[in-house]
């Protein structure tokens, strides 16, 4: 079996092939990024225009380096949501339109499963595991136990964690996209100079909070004598991706005791999502997960963020366990759930 994944939910464009045995044939991902840097951020209207350009060149380099044309593609998957409608539209409607041409399946795929399924791509890690799904749309804990069977336990309850990589990183100063940049310059710096917050660490529940974050670091900024030099930028970014690594950490934790109660019989802690490509969050999180006797598993940095690989293989498990894609008539959703059954997060940040 093989799988072509579309993806255009944000601010790349992709398309990959794979196939049923974990093999990626290619893996095309055109970034937008140079387009949204002026604007410090992803601006919806533009980025669909983008896609709408781009999809077709990508899908040809796709099929040209699994060295394949349309006829050896056995089902066309896309990711049909959560996202920015505008950019999810163009790889829906390519995948549909694919999938008539040739009479195969479409299979919608919800990106956050494409987040949430790479580790099996990866490393075929078995179900039941705990997943940190950590990206710049979205932060929250989940129990995975098949595809399309997901027990969220904690959420954000105002900014996911790239999020805040990317709106501090703008404050700074330092280009889109944050995390990163970030990365980079917290490399030399000092993450003891500056006290910064470590929001609902000791909170009851699973849940996530980083808009106070943000604001502690505005006002440091705010303190300095003049403008931050590149010591003070240094030492604040060490200071940030701390602070950020110490609350997903000390999030993880709870969430773990209650998988571990829920699932006795899962070895995995699994991290996905943008954020994932941050190596003091893999670190911890590989600490963690020694201390807990769980096996720790983070993709590579590549298949981290967004990738049309991982709608591929989303793909391929959903065909797999339910033996049919879906209908030409599939909306796609700007909201998208994994766990439609969870309670809405709770708090004064929560988004509408
Ligand atoms: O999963 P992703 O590519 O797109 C979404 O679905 O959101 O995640 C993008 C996010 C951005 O907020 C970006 O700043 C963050 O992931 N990110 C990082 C790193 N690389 C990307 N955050 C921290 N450290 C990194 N190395
Ligand atoms: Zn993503």
């Amino acid at each position: 079996m093989i799988v072509l994944g579309i993806e255009t939910s944000c601010d790349e464009t992709a398309a990959a092939i794979v196939d049923g045995e974990r093999r990626i044939l290619a893996n095309v991902v055109a970034s937008q990024i140079a387009t949204h840097r002026p604007y410090g951020g992803v601006v919806p209207e533009i980025a669909a225009r983008a896609h709408l350009s781009a999809i077709d060149g990508v899908v040809r380099q796709a099929l040209a380096d699994a060295e394949t044309t349309m006829s050896g593609i056995d089902a066309v998957a896309a990711a049909a949501g959560p996202g920015l409608i505008g950019g999810v539209l163009v790889g829906v409607t390519a995948a549909k339109a694919i999938a008539v041409a040739r009479g195969i399946p479409f299979v919608a795929v919800n990106h956050l499963e494409g987040h949430a399924l790479t580790p099996r791509l990866t490393d075929a890690v078995p179900f039941p595991y705990l997943l940190l799904l950590t990206s710049g749309g979205h932060c929250q804990t989940l129990i995975v136990r098949g595809p399309g069977d997901y027990r969220r336990l904690g959420t954000t309850i105002d900014d996911a964690a790239g999020e805040a990589f990317d709106k501090t990183a703008k404050m700074i100063g330092l280009p889109y996209p944050g995390g990163p940049e970030i990365e980079r310059r917290a490399a030399t710096g000092d993450a003891k100079r500056f006290s910064l917050p470590r929001p609902m660490l000791h909170a009851p529940g699973y849940d996530f909070s980083f808009s106070g974050l943000k604001t502690a670091v505005r006002q440091t900024l705010a303190r300095l004598p003049g403008p931050p030099t590149a010591t003070d930028v240094a030492d604040l970014c060490a200071g940030f991706q701390a602070a950020v690594t110490e609350t997903l950490v000390g999030r993880v934790k709870p969430a773990l005791a209650a998988f571990r109660e829920a699932c006795p019989q899962g070895r995995h802690l699994v991290v996905a999502g943008g954020v994932a490509a941050n190596s003091a969050l893999r670190e911890a999180l590989a600490a963690l997960a020694r201390d807990s006797g769980l096996a720790f598993v983070a993709p590579p940095l590549k298949l981290c963020t967004d990738n049309g690989a991982m709608i591929a293989w989303a793909g391929l498990e959903r065909l797999a366990a339910f033996g049919q894609g879906d209908g030409l008539d599939f909306k796609p959703r700007p909201r998208w759930p994994l766990d439609a059954a969870a309670p809405k997060a709770r708090g004064a940040g929560v988004k509408a």
